[in-house]
């Protein structure tokens, strides 16, 4: 598991909220800092960390890395994929989805697009012969629920609806394997122990076909080099043609993070994460569960863990606490017996 490459102090419990960088990742960023500094480089070989965690993300969720895209967020990237539905689509998502795998749908209801909500568990039947996409998170930001997205997908494919899958709160720590979905959209700083300001989005060929690279530049030109100045637009054939131009300090340490993660291999993480989200559950009385994150409904919780110096986070009303790689047994106990007696 490599504990050593990462140096959280004692209770962190956060990682829905943002994960914590290992050793490679702070290194590589501090030697940019310090090259930036004296203006020691030109920025080319920080930018090569773009595609280095390009490959790397492509490996993890299994997909040809010529599908694969880089933005700066989630949601700008999903809004490419929505300014591509045509007038009278409609999208069905998750009532409790996290806004930026909704947003990027509703603001094309001026247009025409109907979107409904519905509740997580009634997903799959709410897709019909009328639904055109389907959009929900492989695990759901505030409660830590995995999605049945199995079960969705086939109900996607009888109906002819496309799959857009949100995955900032699995990739890293669920297997995910992206050739069962028409896009998968990351966003690195959580799971992926990435800073923020990396994300991916892989899309099909075929969604692709029928999206318009919006925000393009010099950065989704097919030459690069050759793409900084006039006309013709001449953008890469490949998804990399809805790239947005790198905030590299984000990239510098999202690649080494990502590598770092393909070494420890994220079954490995899984098994470890969900061990341990498993005995918090145990010890907070909670029914047992499958995901790395998890969701109480404790009195004065937040007093309580802030009194213990663990940090956790509030989310639709309850705790959220979630366990990754760096986490430890002692965490656990820890934020157990900070909120001993006072569970509702
Ligand atoms: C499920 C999910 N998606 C996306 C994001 C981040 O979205 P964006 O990149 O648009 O800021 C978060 C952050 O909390 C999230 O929990």
């Amino acid at each position: 598991m490599r504990p050593d490459l990462w140096a959280p102090e004692p209770g962190f419990l956060n990682t829905a909220s943002y994960g914590l960088p290992p050793r490679p990742a702070v290194d590589a960023m501090q030697g940019m800092l310090d090259e930036w500094q004296a203006g020691r480089t030109s920025w080319e070989p920080w930018d090569r960390s773009v595609d280095r965690a390009r490959d790397s993300f492509a490996r993890l969720v299994g997909v040809p890395v010529a599908d694969v895209a880089i933005g700066a967020t989630v949601s700008g990237l999903l809004g490419l994929v929505a300014a591509a539905l045509p007038a009278g689509a409609r999208v069905v998502v998750p009532d409790v989805e996290f806004t930026s795998n909704l947003f990027p749908w509703l603001v094309q209801a001026g247009r025409g697009v109907e979107i409904a909500t519905v509740p997580l568990d009634r997903l799959a039947d709410a897709i019909d012969d009328r639904t055109t996409l389907v959009a929900f998170s492989l695990v759901q930001s505030a409660s830590g629920e995995v999605a049945p997205a199995a079960e969705i997908t086939a109900a996607a494919r009888h109906h002819g609806a496309l799959v857009v899958v949100d995955g900032t709160q699995a990739c890293g720590w669920l297997p995910i394997d992206a050739t069962a979905f028409d896009a998968l959209a990351v966003h690195a700083y959580k799971w992926l122990m990435s800073p923020r300001g990396a994300s991916f989005l892989y899309v099909r060929d075929s969604l692709r076909d029928r999206m318009r690279p919006e925000a393009a530049s010099w950065y989704a030109g097919a030459d690069r080099a050759a793409s900084y100045y006039g006309p013709p637009l001449r953008l890469a054939a490949e998804a990399r043609q809805f790239d947005t131009s790198p905030a590299w300090m984000s990239w510098i340490g999202t690649a080494p993070a990502l590598e770092v993660i393909e070494q420890i291999g994220v079954p490995v993480i899984h098994d470890h994460d969900v061990r341990l989200a498993s005995r918090l559950r145990e010890g907070l009385g909670l029914p047992p569960g499958d995901s790395a994150i998890v969701s109480a409904d404790i009195p004065a919780a937040e007093a309580k863990l802030a009194a213990a110096g663990i940090r956790a986070s509030a989310r639709a009303g309850r705790t959220r606490l979630a366990c990754h790689i760096y986490t430890t047994e002692q965490d656990v106990d820890a934020a157990v017996s900070a909120l001993a007696g006072g569970r509702a």
